[in-house]
């Protein structure tokens, strides 16, 4: 599997567990830790989550998967990123910091490897920059990023004194939501900021679709692992997939050493067009 090297030099790896919909009901409570547990041993180190996934559920359901495995001798805590997400309505001065002091408690670290804006809201910009910045210079968070900003939002925080201490953007892509290879991740290459692929089996959708599958068959994969084998192929793109059964955590973890060919490249442009036109950001 590759690793994708952050500006600043932290190299993260390109394959990371999603969390969203996870710590939503009681009920599923140790089936959810056993599942990051298992997630741990397969080999995933890094970890997607937010303080909106179950109302802070999703990280409780985090920190005591993996202060399980640290209490275990499974995983030491510096090998892990976990990421994490700070609701715009939060985005204030102050809210970064008192939301971000929750997150940590919920998640039993003293450090969020990366902390991201979920989406933009109606805080100003620079606000949440400058408690970004602060949290950063405490040693709080260890880097942090954007979700679900395209071209003009990145122009305009670039042009603010440390907006482009922005290391990642977090967006959906995917075989099926292509529309950020037009402009958006050329405009990050060039900056080197990472973009992190949300949503790249398609929430599920994904897995049944006869293209992907018909690839699959040749190769004994399937097509959720075409679609993710497709989302990775790409050097500098890290991808999130939510999986909690065994065999999808699994399944996905193998995906990451599948290299596909060109004629199954050219096979999936087929199926799904690469944009030829600016179109919206996708969003969930
Ligand atoms: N920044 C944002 O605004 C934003 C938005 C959406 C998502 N995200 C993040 O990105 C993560 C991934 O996105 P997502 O959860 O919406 O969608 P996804 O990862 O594309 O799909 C997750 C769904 O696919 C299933 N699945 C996983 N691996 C599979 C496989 N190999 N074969 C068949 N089905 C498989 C999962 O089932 P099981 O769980 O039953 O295994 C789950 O139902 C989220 O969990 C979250 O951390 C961020």
């Amino acid at each position: 599997m590759n690793d994708v090297t952050l500006r600043g030099g932290r190299r993260v790896p390109s394959l990371g567990l999603g969390t969203w919909r996870i710590g939503e009901r009681a009920g599923q409570r140790s089936q959810e830790v056993a599942a990051i547990r298992r997630a741990v041993q397969i080999g995933y180190r890094l970890f997607d989550t937010a303080e909106m996934y179950g109302d802070g559920g999703a990280e409780e359901v985090l920190g005591q998967g993996l202060g399980d495995c640290i209490a275990a001798g499974e995983v030491r805590c510096e090998d892990l990123l976990v990421v994490s997400k700070v609701l715009p309505g939060n985005a204030s001065r102050r809210g970064v910091a008192q939301a971000c002091a929750r997150s940590l408690e919920r998640l039993r670290v003293e450090r969020i490897d990366l902390y991201l804006l979920h989406w933009r809201g109606a805080v100003p910009l620079d606000e949440t920059v400058e408690a970004m910045e602060r949290l950063s210079a405490e040693g709080v968070i260890g880097a942090w990023g954007v979700s679900n900003f395209d071209v003009a939002d990145m122009e305009e925080l670039w042009a603010l004194a440390a907006g482009s201490a922005c290391v990642a953007n977090q967006v959906y892509y995917s075989v099926a939501e292509r529309g950020i290879e037009f402009d958006l991740l050329p405009w990050e290459r060039q900056r080197q900021v990472a973009a992190m692929a949300y949503c790249p089996i398609g929430q599920g959708a994904l897995a049944a679709h006869r293209t992907l599958a018909r690839l699959g068959e040749a190769r004994d994969l399937t097509a959720a692992q075409i679609a993710l084998a497709w989302v990775l192929r790409q050097p500098d793109v890290i991808a999130i997939p939510k999986a909690l059964s065994d065999a999808h955590q699994r399944e996905n973890w193998a995906a990451a050493n599948v290299t596909l060919s060109k004629a199954e490249l050219a096979a999936i442009d087929a199926a799904f067009p690469p944009p030829r036109r600016k179109r919206a950001l996708a969003m969930t």
